[in-house]
């Protein structure tokens, strides 16, 4: 992201510069649906950053603007109802990211007030790569720094994921605001969602890239989410009456969920069996991946795309297309990525594959949807920090 933009349009907004901070948009190698669920991610921080400048303006009201979207916001510290509905459309939502922060700060008791804001980044919006959990991370570190709350990365996540929550209306699991949060370059965080604890996992595939394809479908996690949080929570509740010591899937095995299947609806099952062995095939992976062992953890990268695509259907046509091409230029391992219902696909290339594949995958896509489709390699970088 380019810092001179923001810095010449907050100069022009409202003059004397404030502090820059950048929050990074992530990937996850693989563990998708299953932070809800208490399980096990593996993501990383990604060289795609949301940027913002923030200053206290001596006032008791928030002004923002989106270099973007060209659009301006507000609010008043402690107002009751937030500055926009997200029932009445899209419009300037975004700044329900700045007032969630801000109202999820004020519960724990910090004072906040007012501030200038401009925003804007190069994380492709509704790509599955963060963008938004980037946002909260941004807002809630320039916070936390402006007016020295005290917060640690760890509260600033859970404070960005219940923004989420709250104002947003989506019920995500911690990965993403983990990952802009947390991230180490080289690294890839295998991050325990229940304690919260992680191992680094240094990243290098010798003799590979990793390169995102974005299908360009646009993907607003919402209603569709949400009912998969609610389907495994039923998944729980019908183990429970079993095992009722039972907190989440994190607790269940397969073994566990067949002994009730009689009881469960089938499609709570279903959703309910992927996030187990969806868990099961992230250890595996990992502990190929510590040893170098490619070929194993390809095989699981493949297995979550199934998986996320058949049983959790949250795959679309244009991502199982980008996949299958993958697949025919033998790539390691490839799948869609985050949320799903559009964004990109993560791929594991040989190099010399490469080429080839980028301009052939692109091609045919673009012959078979008439949509040019968007390519990033992937640089697993830090996390949020102030940059200027
Ligand atoms: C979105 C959510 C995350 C996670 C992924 C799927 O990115 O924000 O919490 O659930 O989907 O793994």
């Amino acid at each position: 992201m380019n810092i001179a933009v923001i810095r010449e349009t907050f100069n022009k907004q409202f003059g004397a510069p404030g502090a820059v901070f950048a929050s990074p948009g992530r990937v996850n190698l693989i563990g998708e649906h299953t932070d809800y669920n208490m399980g096990f991610v593996l993501p990383g921080a990604i060289d795609k950053c949301m940027v913002l400048e923030l200053k206290p303006n001596g006032t008791n009201k928030c002004r923002v603007h989106s270099v973007d979207m060209k659009q301006s916001g507000e609010f008043v510290i402690g107002q009751a109802e937030p500055p926009v509905s997200l029932s009445a459309g899209k419009e300037n939502a975004w700044i329900l990211f700045f007032y969630g922060v801000v109202e999820e700060m004020r519960k724990r008791g910090k004072t906040i007030e007012g501030f200038d804001c401009v925003f804007g980044g190069d994380i492709p919006l509704g790509g599955g790569l963060s963008s938004s959990a980037a946002l909260e991370c941004a807002i809630g570190f320039a916070l936390n720094e402006t007016y020295a709350l005290g917060f640690d990365r760890y509260e600033l996540a859970r404070i960005g994921q219940l923004t989420e929550h709250n104002y947003v209306g989506v019920k995500c699991g911690i990965m993403d605001q983990f990952a802009s949060l947390f991230g180490q370059a080289g690294h890839v965080i295998k991050l325990d969602c229940r304690s919260l604890t992680f191992d680094v996992v240094p990243f290098d595939p010798k003799g590979y890239r990793v390169v995102l394809i974005n299908t360009m479908v646009k993907h607003a996690l919402g209603t569709e989410y949400n009912e998969r949080v609610a389907q495994c929570a039923a998944g729980v509740a019908a183990v429970k009456t079993k095992h009722p010591e039972v907190q989440s899937l994190r607790d269940v095995t397969e073994a566990m969920l067949n002994e009730v299947k009689a009881i469960c609806d089938p499609l709570s099952f279903q959703r309910s069996m992927f996030v187990i062995q969806e868990n099961n095939r992230l250890l595996t992976a990992c502990e190929a991946l510590k040893k170098g062992d490619y070929k194993t953890f390809g095989a699981k990268v493949y297995g979550s795309h199934e998986g996320l695509s058949k049983d959790y259907g949250v795959s679309c046509e244009e991502l199982d297309f980008l996949v299958e091409q993958a697949v025919k230029y033998d790539a390691l391992g490839a799948r869609m990525m985050g949320g799903g219902f559009g964004g990109c696909t993560i791929n594991f290339i040989e190099e010399g594959k490469y080429e080839a594949f980028i301009g052939n995958a692109t091609a045919a896509y673009e012959k078979q949807y008439r949509i040019t489709p968007l390519v990033y390699p992937v640089v697993i970088s830090n996390g949020t920090a102030r940059v200027e």
